[in-house]
């Protein structure tokens, strides 16, 4: 015989096998909000899998190689392993406390991943796939290393503009190649570099046209992101520079003494390695069996999804397919992009003391703060996401601790205390149990399709409901009366019920949150299909705050916080934590000058008359400056910092005698001072009062 509530159970759907993947962070930098956007989407995502009883696997791994690694190794007087070994303890330890819930955390500089690498080259090799040519690279002859792009920096071509990198001028937004950057110097030794051939390996890509025009087009992609691929179709596929030259930190290339794969050719391979590392460890799984026949075969039944941001894109979207097809193994199944964090608006920046690393917002905060407010942004789209400080407390505030927590706070102090801890034998309102119990497989849908946002919404409307409820009946006035005792006790236990409920859909965002209020609730488990039927003559036990509010002090300290950390950041430090391919923030260190030398520059102080956005910039203000009697046009890329009314009528420092240059938006004439700790946003020099516009700095 079935229950109506058997019956308004829905079936359960086949259990999936399911391999899933955040990017992998490079082991040369600390965890910082920005990955945890990705992580956190990621394992909210597979601990909805996981509660809905699908064999979900969730495995990542530390981007261990590459130029960067090698050089902060040197620097810091150890080897590559030694480093890479202590960043992953430290990436391993933040993405815990986050309660990100891998299955499998390893390294791309691993047996496995060097076996897979090898395979899949050697593969790629016999079917045609590997074309190798000469080409002609920028080498530091002091160093003795060829110069990726970033680790070049001289004068722009076009606007003269001095310390921009080898292929993008940032002050006039000019791209170049590095043969035509003006005097050039290498970051790394400060040398200047020579020109040096040497041969390279790489993957044609233009052979794989055509499966990539039918891939991107078959459901593996969002929309927005399929429609970008396309675009780069049209300026056509390029053959694709596999190899670097030694020394490098990575796999040397088999048949070669001194190539190496390049960071990006094994770094996708990692996601392989790092679950075959957790099959050898684990005697029920299979790497093989899990996905499919043949090893990674084609007609595998184990879906795989990649986490990316939207930045690498390409990588993932045509590279690795590309790669994986021409070495005859499987695709993914989908790659699942997501947007920035931007925080206040903004790009994370290091001058605005924006740019938070997850530890320091650990030292302080609760981490499931951050991921219910990332979940009540997120969605499939690759929209950004902004973190604003007043919009996360409101909502953590309101929604956790004014909605959810209060349904289970305000019905507890009765149960435990007039009840025994005892729930009423029967729900005395099965009908709305009932519908929030249907609402499951709408939210179920929307967590599937990584429509987060959407998801807390309907949860939260779940909770106004269940508080509404709670309003109306008014259990604490039933409660004063001999005979109505048993209604409120029906009442309070309808609250906790509806709360087991919410909790379990909301478990995958706050799982510690969930775990906590399992214990309050007395049950074992907390799975998806597990509240079919409301507690009923349950004894649950005394009740503790499962969240406090956000306290304003305990965010004004992270930052501050986040702001000495990076002032305590040296440029040396920085000098080695460029990525590849991302921008370098890396200053060659400057030789001494002559006295006579410093002599000749002439310093003045000005008063800013004017401040103004400048139309197609994006770092740059024009300043109007006054040099007593004087009037002087300059631009200073100090945008990021500064509102323009901000600057108007302070006093600051300025280079009087350089040479007026000309620049894409006019001409300048001088330059302030200004200093900032990634080199890259500025903060200008404000001299006390005393001085005078006009007045030699000396
Ligand atoms: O962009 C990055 O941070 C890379 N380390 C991501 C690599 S993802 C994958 F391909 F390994
Ligand atoms: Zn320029």
């Amino acid at each position: 015989m079935s229950t109506a509530s058997d019956t308004s159970t829905p079936a359960r759907p086949p259990r999936r096998k399911i391999l899933v993947t955040s990017a992998l962070p490079y082991a040369n930098g600390a965890i910082h909000l920005g990955h945890m956007v990705e992580h956190i989407q990621t394992d909210i995502w597979v601990r909805f899998q996981k509660m809905r009883g699908h064999q979900c696997l969730y495995v990542c791994a530390d981007d261990a190689h590459g130029t960067p690694i090698m050089l902060r190794a040197e620097r810091e007087g150890i080897t590559p392993e030694e480093l890479i070994a202590r960043v992953k303890e430290e990436h391993e330890a933040d993405f815990a406390d986050f309660g990100i819930g891998f299955d499998n955390y390893h390294t791309t500089h691993s047996e496995e991943n060097r076996e897979l690498a090898e395979n899949i080259y050697l593969r790629l090799k016999e079917s045609g796939h590997i074309a190798v040519r000469t080409i002609k690279q920028a080498y530091d002859p002091v160093k003795e290393m060829f110069l990726p792009d970033r680790f070049l920096k001289g004068e722009c071509p076009r606007c003269g503009a001095r310390d921009q990198y080898g292929d993008n001028c940032e002050a006039c937004g000019a791209t170049y190649s590095t043969a035509e950057l003006k005097n050039p110097v290498s970051v790394v030794s400060g040398a200047t570099p020579i020109e040096k051939e040497s041969e390279h390996h790489f993957f044609k890509l233009p052979n794989f046209e055509n499966m990539l025009r039918d891939w991107i087009r078959s459901g593996h992609l969002q929309p927005e992101v399929a429609n970008k691929l396309a675009e780069w179709f049209e300026s056509g596929l390029q053959e694709w520079d596999i190899s670097r030259d030694a020394p490098y930190f990575g796999f040397k290339i088999p048949g070669t003494e001194d190539k190496y794969f390049y960071v990006w050719l094994d770094a996708p391979m990692g996601y392989f390695a790092s679950f075959k590392n957790l099959c050898d460890k684990h005697d029920d799984l299979d790497f093989d069996a899990f996905l499919g026949k043949n090893s990674l075969d084609k007609d595998s039944d184990t879906e795989l999804y990649h986490f990316i941001g939207k930045d690498i894109i390409y990588f993932h979207a045509l590279f690795w397919p590309a790669i994986l097809h021409g070495a005859g193994l499987r695709t993914p199944t989908a790659i699942f992009a997501h947007g920035f964090l931007t925080v206040g608006g903004q790009k994370m920046s290091k001058s605005r003391g924006t740019f938070i690393n997850a530890r320091a917002y650990l030292d302080h905060l609760n981490p499931e703060y951050l991921r219910y407010y990332f979940a009540a942004k997120l969605s499939s789209r690759i929209d950004d996401i902004d973190l604003s400080f007043d919009d996360f407390s409101a909502r953590v505030n309101s929604d956790l601790v004014g909605k959810v927590v209060n349904i289970a706070s305000r019905c507890a102090g009765y149960i435990s205390k007039k009840c025994n801890g005892q729930l009423s034998a029967t729900c005395s309102e099965p009908a709305l149990y009932q519908r929030f119990v249907d609402t499951g497989e709408q939210i179920a849908a929307l967590y599937e399709q990584r429509e987060f946002s959407h998801a807390m919404r309907e949860i939260m409307a779940l909770a106004d409901i269940a508080n509404q409820y709670i309003d109306e009946q008014k259990p604490w006035l039933l409660a004063k009366s001999e005979d109505t005792t048993q209604q409120a006790q029906d009442v309070y236990s309808t609250g906790i019920n509806l709360f087991r409920v919410l909790m379990t859909w909301l478990k995958p965002v706050l799982p510690e949150m969930a775990c906590e209020a399992q214990d309050f609730l007395n049950i074992d488990t907390m799975d998806w299909h597990d509240c079919g039927q409301p507690l009923s003559d349950h004894r649950i036990d005394r009740f503790k705050p499962l969240m406090t509010r956000v306290e304003q002090e305990k965010i004004d300290a992270m930052l501050a916080q986040t702001r000495n950390e990076l002032a305590a950041h040296t440029s040396a430090e920085r000098s080695t934590e460029a990525t590849e391919p991302g921008p370098l923030q890396a200053d060659p260190i400057a030789d001494t000058i002559a006295f006579d030398d410093f002599a000749r520059i002439d310093l003045r102080i000005v008063r800013i008359k004017k401040a103004e956005h400048v139309d197609g910039a994006k770092k740059l203000l024009r300043l109007t400056l006054d040099l007593g009697g004087e009037t002087r046009n300059v631009f200073a890329g100090i945008k990021s910092a500064y509102a323009p009314e901000d600057l108007e009528g302070k006093l600051t420092v300025m280079v009087a005698n350089l040479a007026p240059r000309k620049m894409r938006f006019g001409v300048s004439e001088g330059m302030v001072l200004a200093a900032g700790p990634d080199g890259e946003e500025l903060w200008i020099l404000h001299p006390d009062d005393g001085a005078q516009p006009g007045m030699r700095v000396k």
